[in-house]
């Protein structure tokens, strides 16, 4: 027995020394720095090279997170060649969080991650160290859990309401937008983890999203929808960026030289990798999965800078293959594309072994997630200052949604999370809710809830499960509620997700005749006996307020704020947190103010081949702003439970060259304490080029402020804040004249302005002439 023991082991040690020989033999060459990889691509097979620029590909049913190698539920690998000391790395959604299985075959354990406010949420937060933080707790997650690089932050511009997917997107404004995601990529990569800032670029509608062609000018594209890269590339440089499903002026952007080398590497300095979105550059799913033959143009992505398609398709990796064969395809084009990838290799946890363990920080990061929930709400109104709450109000509480809170959105933005706290959770916990209210829409939504109609149809990634109709209530049923309690909360909620864009129909965008008359019946029964009504929004994106926000007294936007939703709702109706949240989007009285109303989602209303940005530049504020179209809450707004005064707004352009200094006090003249978002805007010279009212420049959250407290905010203005892009001379241009700055509360209540000069046109950055739209 020993002997057969001691002759396996020596069998096997003298196989083991062979299969390292033969490993040794072909690959001499090993990854282990910089300097290593030119030798190692030096040495590869045209078969090697391939397997890591073209993506393993997918399996299961499902379309979107199953990967064969690493964490379950990852978006995604990259493949390895082991022979090179190359790992295999593993990818991962977000924007809200991390997206993994919580659960695993032949474990009992649970692999839960945090769900955070959904980035709209974030960004009405204006705190970038705020978001800094999000992402240093994400960036822990991602470690622990064995992922490499993560699939977001997220940042395409609210060009338009109904946008299926803006609750993963930040704000109607590039600076908002780059300088969130700039400070979340921070956060998340001190971690020794990677990112990548996607949907590069104008992916702004779902419909279509594979193929829809975007008709951007250069001026809108540069101001508006590259903008916010631009900074976060600049200010944060992301291990990769995702090139995104959708067309640009002709091209899709996976395939697009000028965008993706010229723009962002040669101009931008961006040193990392490119990824397509999953199946970028296919024309629709069908192809994929119906038409297994087709494939996408591989030969203008590699050219173009894609350097890795993904998830990868066998047709593509044989494709490559072939045009290198077949002299289509410069295989120096593959190595400068495998060297960009290789770079990023090499600064991965699973190419330094990091041994991780699956025990990421979740009550710590659930405390953050709480922190910044509150941080991005938004009181909308608060008439006679309904709110804050007394903590022993009593509360009849309406609305299914308190039941069926939604953390955020669905789709590849989800985030598995191991619970998330309802509103009706949260305030029981907090204040005296009427129990048999709260137990009647307990029973009802479970109840209907349990019925096949309204279940999440199986298999299906992208659509919503349908909504459960609003509990009908009984005038006797609302007005013993009424008498038992002080106020009346409504909850309203929305979800939108991946896939699909909203619509401007009731149930959506406008709200059910449900629930209208909810609103209309429980306002009605208060405040016939001098009590008062508060309704909470617990929506992802912007819906229609105008019609009903008169019949209330307060209104709290919540947003989606992420898993710990019902205790953050109840920590700013309490007061124990005073709203700070500010609106990075504005919400028109009618959506059909909307700018993009007409153009969109292109021009069909279903199957658009083509959606052109006739509103040019003039998107969100810009637009409502420059031709006088009063929103129903504007950019900038939000209230709080104190008051801010703004003194002392000074320039300063001595202390430095080529950058003037703004500063302004901020003091809480109120009765409590609270933190005051402050926006500084420019208006700027229209002597040659047509020019937006105001456009934000600049902005800043004080800290927590006692009462009669001050602190002085400063910002700082170089020449290109000061320039519009300039189509005819391809340049920045800072026009020469009379500047305004104004500082305020919002984009609709500057409190204070100062001029300045700029004596002699200034051309601030030439460009090169790239993005014109063919038609
Ligand atoms: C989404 C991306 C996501 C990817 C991987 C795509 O459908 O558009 O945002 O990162 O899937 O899940």
């Amino acid at each position: 027995m020993f002997n057969i023991f001691k002759i396996s082991l020596v069998l096997l040690l003298v196989f083991s020394i062979f299969i390292l020989n033969e490993e040794r033999a072909l690959a001499e060459a090993q990854l282990t720095d910089e300097e290593s990889i030119d030798r190692v691509v030096a040495e590869m097979s045209l078969e090697e090279k391939v397997s890591i620029l073209v993506g393993p590909g997918m399996s299961g049913e499902s379309l979107v997170g199953l990967t064969d190698a690493g964490v379950p539920g990852a978006a995604g690998n990259i493949n390895g060649v082991p022979r090179f000391g190359i790992p295999a790395i593993v990818l991962a959604d977000g924007p809200a969080g991390l997206r993994i299985n919580s659960t695993r075959e032949g474990t009992e354990e649970t692999f839960y991650a945090t769900a955070f406010p959904v980035a709209t949420a974030i960004a009405s937060s204006w705190n970038t160290d705020l978001a800094k933080e999000v992402g240093d707790a994400v960036g822990e997650e991602i470690k622990e859990y064995g992922v490499d690089i993560w699939l977001a932050p997220a940042l395409n511009i609210h060009r338009n309401p109904l946008t299926g997917r803006n609750f993963e997107y930040y704000s109607e404004d590039p600076l908002i937008s780059g300088k969130m995601a700039a400070a979340v990529v921070n956060g998340v990569e001190d971690n020794g983890v990677g990112t990548t800032i996607k949907h590069f670029v104008a992916n702004n509608q779902e419909t279509n999203r594979l193929s829809v062609d975007a008709i951007i000018s250069q001026r809108a594209l540069r101001e508006i929808y590259l903008r916010g890269f631009e900074i976060a590339v600049k200010d944060a440089q992301p291990w990769s960026v995702m090139s995104s499903y959708n067309r640009l002026n002709g091209s899709y952007t996976s395939a697009n030289q000028e965008l993706l080398t010229k723009i962002l590497r040669d101009e931008w300095g961006f040193k990392g990798f490119v990824m397509t979105d999953w199946f970028g550059g296919y024309e629709s799913l069908k192809v994929i999965f119906e038409e297994g033959n087709s494939v996408s143009d591989v030969v203008a992505q590699m050219q173009a800078g894609n350097d890795l398609l993904m998830p990868g398709t066998p047709n593509q990796t044989q494709a490559l293959i072939d045009a290198v064969k077949s002299g289509k395809l410069d295989e120096k084009i593959l190595d400068r594309n495998l060297k960009n990838i290789l770079k990023v290799v090499l600064q991965t946890p699973r190419f330094k072994e990091y041994r991780y363990s699956n025990k990421p920080k979740l009550k710590t990061n659930a405390e953050i997630s709480r922190q910044v929930a509150t941080e991005g709400m938004v009181l909308l109104k608060n008439k006679q200052k309904v709110l804050p709450l007394n903590s022993d109000a009593k509360i009849g509480l309406f609305g299914n949604g308190q039941i069926e809170t939604i953390k955020g959105g669905t789709g590849s933005g989800d985030v598995n999370t191991a619970y998330t706290i309802s509103i009706a959770k949260g305030l029981d916990e907090n204040f005296e809710l009427d129990q048999d209210l709260l137990a009647r829409y307990a029973t009802y939504v479970s109840t209907l809830r349990g019925l096949k109609e309204y279940q999440k149809p199986p298999h299906s990634f992208f659509e919503q499960k349908p909504q459960i109709p609003e509990k009908p209530l009984r005038d006797n049923e609302i007005s013993a509620v009424v008498e038992k309690t002080d106020i009346g909360v409504i909850v309203i909620v929305r979800n939108s997700g991946e896939g699909g864009d909203r619509k401007n129909e009731k149930g959506d965008f406008l709200l059910t005749d449900e629930e209208q008359k909810m609103i209309e019946r429980v306002s009605n029964a208060y405040h016939k006996v001098g009590k008062q009504v508060v309704v909470v929004l617990n929506i992802g994106g912007v819906i229609e307020v105008a019609s009903w926000r008169d019949k209330v007294d307060g209104i709290l936007l919540s947003w989606q704020p992420g898993q710990e939703a019902g205790y953050a709702i109840a920590d700013v109706l309490s007061g124990r947190a005073n709203p700070s949240g500010k609106l990075a989007t504005t919400f028109p009285m009618d959506y059909g103010d909307v700018p993009s109303a007409a153009n969109f989602p292109g021009d069909d209303p279903v199957d658009p081949s083509k959606v052109v940005y006739e509103e040019g530049i003039y998107v969100g504020y810009r637009y409502y702003d420059k031709f006088d179209i009063k929103p129903a809450y504007e950019f900038g707004y939000g209230l709080s439970y104190t008051s801010f005064e703004y003194s002392n707004l000074k320039l300063n352009s001595n202390i430095f060259k080529d950058k003037i200094r703004v500063t302004v006090d901020i003091t809480n003249t109120g009765k409590v304490a609270g933190k005051e978002v402050v926006e500084l805007y420019l208006n700027a010279p229209d002597n040659k080029l047509d020019k937006p009212i105001q456009e934000l420049k600049g902005f800043a959250k004080t800290k927590l402020l006692q009462p009669t407290e001050t602190q002085t905010i400063s910002f700082e203005i170089d020449a290109r804040t000061l320039a519009s892009f300039d189509e005819n001379k391809s340049a920045w241009l800072a026009e020469a004249g009379k500047y305004e700055l104004r500082v305020g509360a919002s984009s609709r209540d500057i409190r204070k302005r100062a001029f300045f000069k700029l004596k002699k046109d200034l051309i601030v950055e030439e460009v090169n002439d790239l993005l014109e739209p063919t038609n």
